[in-house]
């Protein structure tokens, strides 16, 4: 649906989030018909740039992340046209905010206008807090968050504290881009709108569950956020903790924000502890190390950097979600660089027949649920070999494609979440309690890991040796290894 005119402003606009991420899913929702005529997209960053030069660099992003067909001439110079720049520090009070504030000049009040922090979390109290003092925090104003907030609990909490104290909580949009992925949106149809699963969603049914988001790029030209940062507070602190929080929740009472934050906010509360002697059972941290990807060879991680580092690039757990429909189930999550495949999916592993009938039935029932790259939904099933002796049994799929299944173009994750930010819809964001209790139930892992290195892996294996052996431990394979 079309919405009011609104203003976007955007600080950090030269850096890489928004050129490869805001600006096409912009541009996407302009083409869609998303970006009423009037709409403003204003970029702000230090850089002494001005619309052209803003544009320039807009009109190469563009042309980077998005195919050639889909950037017609007429309709890019059009979406340009809406797109602003003010150069501006805006973490200094005593810079000079005039060009910011006769943008909205003549903004009527009630239009909304959303300001996107695509900055090192340390600046986002400060540009808060200057917004507020030059007068620009209306009643219409929303300011939108990145992961991560913070680097722990307690700079989490400050954090939270001086935006707190110029934004309502309702103004404020802890974005965590994986709650946009559609698969991640259509867990909750999958679960709450078929019966067929959510009756075997428990502890009775199912016996693990495993989420992995696996990349196979390295740190390149980010490593001095990742450096300060690693995979546990890149990915598993708000991707795959919010992943699991929908796996995992009760059946919120509706869709609105405040009732499904409630029920994330119940399985955050409900994981087990860990506590600092459990670090090494339960939590492996790994580094790549050079090796191959693709059939070439890849520098290893502190060669990249140039230096030493103990950041990990790799981190695998298993946590446990100690409620009544969980009960002891394991939820291993792991995500890390230099992998073989890019590939994030939650798989359900259900548990095997009480007897066995059956000559040779071994393999439990699974069902994959791709986030990406094919976004998709996989159930196993065991079946008969079409062979005219015996009955031999091996597992085939269902497969279904969502691309296929719907026949359209599937929008990137920021493409909703901008457009939700516009909308004033907080649920696919994180609110304030959840980022607190996932820093939490992490902070003895980062304690802990004060000390010691992780565990070097070769770029392009599936991650240190010690990953596999937390599973086989319990008796357990990681899908791939399957
Ligand atoms: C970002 C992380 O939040 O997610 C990156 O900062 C990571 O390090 C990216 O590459 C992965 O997102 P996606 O959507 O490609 O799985």
């Amino acid at each position: 649906t079309p919405l009011e005119p609104f203003d976007y402003v955007v600080f950090g606009a030269t850096g890489d989030l928004t050129m490869r991420k805001l600006l096409p899913a912009l541009y996407w929702r302009y083409r869609d018909g998303q970006m009423p005529k009037g709409a403003r997209v204003i970029g702000t960053a230090r850089s002494a740039l001005d619309d052209a030069a803003f544009r320039d660099r807009a009109r190469d992003a563009l042309g980077k992340f998005i195919k050639p067909a889909d950037l017609d001439p007429a309709q890019l110079a059009e979406f340009l046209d809406m797109v602003f720049y003010v150069s501006l520090d805006g973490a200094k009070a005593d810079a000079d905010w005039s060009a910011m504030k006769a943008v909205f000049a003549d903004a009527p009040p009630e239009r909304v206008r959303v300001f996107y922090l695509a900055t090192s979390p340390e600046l986002y109290g400060d540009i808060c807090r200057n917004l507020s003092d030059q007068g620009l925090v209306t009643p219409a104003a929303r300011v939108v968050l990145e992961k991560p907030i913070g680097h722990d609990l307690e700079s989490a909490r400050q954090i939270n504290d001086s935006v707190g104290q110029y934004f309502a909580e309702t103004q404020i949009f802890r974005i965590d881009h994986y709650l946009g992925k559609e698969t991640v949106q259509n867990l909750i149809a999958l679960r709450f709108a078929n019966p067929v699963f959510e009756r075997l969603w428990d502890s009775d049914a199912i016996s693990s569950v495993q989420i992995t988001a696996a990349e196979t790029v390295g740190v390149e030209s980010r490593a001095a956020y990742y450096d300060h940062s690693g995979a546990l507070r890149d990915m598993i602190q708000n991707h795959l903790l919010q992943v699991m929080c929908l796996v995992a929740m009760e059946p919120p009472a509706s869709l609105a924000s405040e009732d499904v934050h409630i029920e994330k906010l119940k399985v955050l509360h409900a994981l087990k502890p860990i506590t600092p002697g459990d670090v090494g059972q339960v939590v492996v941290r790994g580094q790549y190390a050079s090796g191959e990807m693709d059939g070439k060879p890849v520098p290893g991680y502190v060669e990249e950097l140039g230096h030493d580092s103990n950041t990990e690039t790799f981190v695998a757990l298993r946590a446990e979600v100690h409620s009544w429909r969980w009960g002891s189930v394991p939820f291993y999550l792991r995500s890390g660089k230099r992998l073989p495949n890019k590939v994030s999916e939650i798989v359900i592993t259900f548990r095997r027949p009480p007897w066995s009938i059956f000559p040779n039935l071994s393999e439990p029932n699974k069902l994959v649920i791709r986030l990406q790259p094919e976004e998709g939904i996989e159930l196993s099933i065991m079946s008969k070999d079409p062979t005219p002796d015996g009955m031999t049994l091996r597992p085939a799929d269902i497969d279904i494609s969502f691309e296929k299944a719907f026949g359209r173009r599937y929008p990137d994750a920021y493409e909703r979440l901008l457009m939700d930010t516009v909308r004033g819809d907080s649920v696919l964001f994180m609110r304030r309690a959840e980022v607190e209790a996932a820093w939490t139930w992490v902070q003895p892992i980062l304690d802990a890991w004060k000390h010691g290195s992780p565990k070097p892996y070769k770029a392009g294996t599936w991650g240190p040796e010690a990953a596999r052996a937390m599973l086989d431990a319990d008796n357990r394979r990681w899908h791939e290894d399957m």
